[in-house]
């Protein structure tokens, strides 16, 4: 099958090279000359565990390609994927403009029967916008599918060779059929829905799962009044079968390129339908607020943050990614700033992003490890639960003569052994 993937971004280049590893001809085709530049030389823009080396042999055994050229791509197309950007308006809507473009620039090219596929996470109609912008401009006959994305970043590659399903949504009998012809080495289960309930679907999953997250925020907020220690009440509760022990760690909110974004998106769609305060609505507005609410607690607890040495560990918005979009570091790192500390801002990976997105200021200095970040420190705070970072030994590098605090915002050291170190402990929901 020969098969193109508009965008190069995260899903598109770990699409690509999937795919490509099935023995198909794949194209990654983007607009910006520079990225196509770098992945065609198999460079990676961005860290993914086992992506780099997956492209590289892709790219060598000659299945996998990359281009600017909408003709050389499509011209030969069995199936068009569009899995572009749509960045977020400021009434947290999608913009839905790169799907369009990329409508109308494939339309020409399109040969009898290709399947137009949209992966990136659209609102339901917009394959109706779509179908129609492809239509004015060629009267080939096509057919259309929704086939949304669940990988997660960090995990991407192993996600997508083994994901838990594959949803295909479409009418097409030629689409299903193609489609679940591509899927069939993953050994997954395929469900086949309509485009509106595919992309629902995608909506509904990330909403879920942001909600569980919110839902043990919120009971981490009790236990902190009431005494009660939410990792033991997850414990408890997870033993029913309907409930589970995965996937609802508390911390400061959830963050990342989908969730912060995917939420949005369904309030401000639920809005546009008068359903002015729903669970979405809520839930937005909920998480946005709870980073600045545990910061003002912070503040109190440690009376300010003037002239302290804080370190700040892990930057990225969770572990295995240099990806920082709507990671707690985005707000701690220059607040902490504000308020007069000194930081040393520690991650594995996340450094160079950091220093693109944070302007350089005297008080802050990048760790080339943990230890250098700590010593000396007054304040640790954990804000990305890394492997490096969780397992590091804090015990062994308490001050004597200072009265340190260790703030753990994803719950994962030992308050045991690090009050008996000598530590002030404070994690979430207890
Ligand atoms: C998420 C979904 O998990 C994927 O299924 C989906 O495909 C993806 O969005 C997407 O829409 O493309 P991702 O954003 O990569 O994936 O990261 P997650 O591991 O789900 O974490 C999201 C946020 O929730 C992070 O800030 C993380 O720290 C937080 N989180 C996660 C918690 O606070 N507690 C948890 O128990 C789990």
């Amino acid at each position: 099958m020969q098969i193109v993937i508009i965008g190069t971004g995260f899903v598109g280049v770990v699409s690509a090279a999937v795919y490509a590893s099935f023995g198909h001809t794949v194209y990654g085709l983007d607009i910006d000359e520079h990225k196509i530049t770098s992945l065609k030389q198999s460079k990676v823009p961005f860290f993914e565990p086992g992506l780099s080396e997956l492209l590289t042999q892709q790219q060598e055994n000659g299945n996998l390609h990359f281009t600017t050229s909408y003709k050389e791509a499509i011209t030969d197309a069995d199936v068009v994927i569009i899995a572009v950007g749509t960045p977020s308006r400021p009434d947290g809507s999608a913009n839905l403009s790169y799907i369009y473009a990329a409508g109308e620039s494939m339309a020409p090219y399109l040969k009898e029967n290709a399947v137009v596929v949209i992966k990136s996470t659209v609102p339901p109609g917009t394959m109706d916008g779509v179908t129609q912008t492809i239509k004015e401009h060629t009267s080939t006959p096509l057919h259309f599918a929704s086939l949304p994305e669940f990988l997660k970043e960090g995990s991407a590659v192993a996600d997508t060779l083994k994901p838990d399903r594959v949803v295909i949504g479409s009418s097409s009998e030629h689409a299903k059929k193609l489609l679940s012809e591509l899927h069939e080495p993953l050994g997954a289960p395929i469900v086949h829905t309509s485009i509106e309930s595919a992309q629902m679907s995608k909506y509904a999953a990330n909403a879920y799962l942001a909600s569980r997250i919110n839902f043990i925020n919120e009971i981490a907020n009790l236990c902190e009044i009431n005494g009660a220690h939410v990792q033991e009440v997850i414990n408890a509760m997870g033993y029913d079968k309907r409930i589970g022990h995965h996937y609802w760690y508390p911390g400061l909110g959830f963050g990342g390129s989908c969730f912060p974004k995917d939420v949005a998106e369904l309030a401000s769609y639920s809005k546009e339908h008068s359903l002015d305060a729903n669970l979405f609505v809520y839930l937005d507005a909920a998480n946005t607020q709870r980073i600045q609410i545990k910061w003002r607690e912070y503040t109190q607890l440690l009376d300010g943050w003037q002239g302290k040495t804080v370190a700040v560990l892990g930057l990225a918005f969770k572990p295995n990614t240099d990806d920082m979009r709507v990671a707690p570091s985005l707000v701690f790192v220059p607040q902490l700033l504000e308020a007069g500390a000194l930081v040393r801002a520690y991650d594995p990976k996340a450094t160079p992003t950091a220093k693109q997105l944070f302007e350089e200021h005297e008080r802050l200095i990048y760790a080339d490890t943990i230890t250098q970040a700590i010593t000396d420190a007054d304040i640790i705070i954990l804000l990305t639960e890394w492997d490096e970072i969780v397992q590091f030994d804090f015990s062994k590098h308490t001050e004597k003569e200072k009265q340190q605090w260790i703030i753990d915002t994803r719950n994962r050291l030992n308050k045991a052994t690090l009050e008996q170190a000598g530590y002030h402990y404070v994690s979430i929901g207890s």
